[in-house]
C-alpha cells in the first residue's frame, strides 16, 4: 500500500516529533515506503510527520533539482534524529513548496550554510557542512520534525493572500494527483 501524504490542517503536522530509537520496528521498510511516496509525488524531501508518524525521520533525494542547484547532484540522505547548527546568519529568499501544501509556493528566507549531524538508517553517526539549496531542503524537512511548515516563515500579509488556498487544503477542497490524507475536519465537496 502506498503511503498517503498528510495535508496541511492535520494535527500530526503540528506535533514535535519523537526521537527514533534503534530497534524501531520495520524501520527499513518504512524508509523504503517513504522514498516511494516521495518519488510518486515528485518531491525532493519527505518527513515522517507527513506520512502520519511523529518520529524524527526524513528522506531526501535532491538530485532532480541539480540542474539548477549543482550542490544537489546525487544527494540522497536518510536522516534520523537530525540536528542543524546554523553556520551563516545571512538569509537568502527562494521559493519553496511542500507535498503537504499542494498548489502553493512561497518565498522563504533561510540561511545558506549549516552543519548537519544525523544518524543513518543503521544508526551510524554522520556530520557534514551543507550549503545552498540542499541546506534549504534539509531545513525545510527538519522544520516538519518541530511541528512547523514553511509558510510559518512567510509574512502575515502573504499568509493573508493565500488564506483561501490554505482553507481549501484544510477543508479538503483541493485536487491532488498523489495519495493524500486530509485533515480530520475536512469535508470533501
Ligand atoms: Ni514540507
Amino acid at each position: 500500500m502506498k503511503l498517503p501524504v498528510y495535508l496541511y490542517g492535520h494535527p500530526v503536522l503540528r506535533k514535535i516529533a519523537e526521537p527514533l530509537e534503534p530497534g524501531y520496528p520495520d524501520l527499513k521498510k518504512l524508509v523504503a515506503d517513504m522514498y516511494e511516496a516521495m518519488y510518486d509525488s515528485e518531491g525532493v524531501g519527505l518527513a515522517a510527520p507527513q506520512i502520519g508518524k511523529s518520529i524524527r525521520l526524513v528522506v531526501i533525494d535532491a538530485d532532480p533539482v541539480s540542474e539548477n542547484f549543482l550542490e544537489c547532484a546525487g544527494r540522497k540522505l536518510t536522516l534520523i534524529n537530525p540536528e542543524i547548527e546554523i553556520l551563516d546568519g545571512d538569509k537568502i529568499v527562494r521559493a519553496e513548496g511542500c507535498l503537504s501544501l499542494p498548489g502553493i509556493s512561497e518565498n522563504v528566507p533561510r540561511v545558506e550554510h549549516i552543519r548537519l549531524r544525523w544518524l543513518d538508517e543503521d544508526f551510524q553517526p554522520h556530520e557534514e557542512e551543507i550549503s545552498g539549496f540542499l541546506a534549504r531542503i534539509v531545513q525545510h524537512e527538519c522544520d516538519h520534525l518541530e511541528g512547523k511548515v514553511y509558510i510559518d516563515h512567510i509574512s502575515a500579509i502573504r499568509r493573508q493572500l493565500i488564506r483561501r488556498k490554505l482553507n481549501d487544503i484544510v477543508t479538503g477542497r483541493v485536487a491532488v494527483d498523489y495519495p493524500v490524507r486530509y485533515a480530520p475536519v475536512a469535508k470533501r465537496k
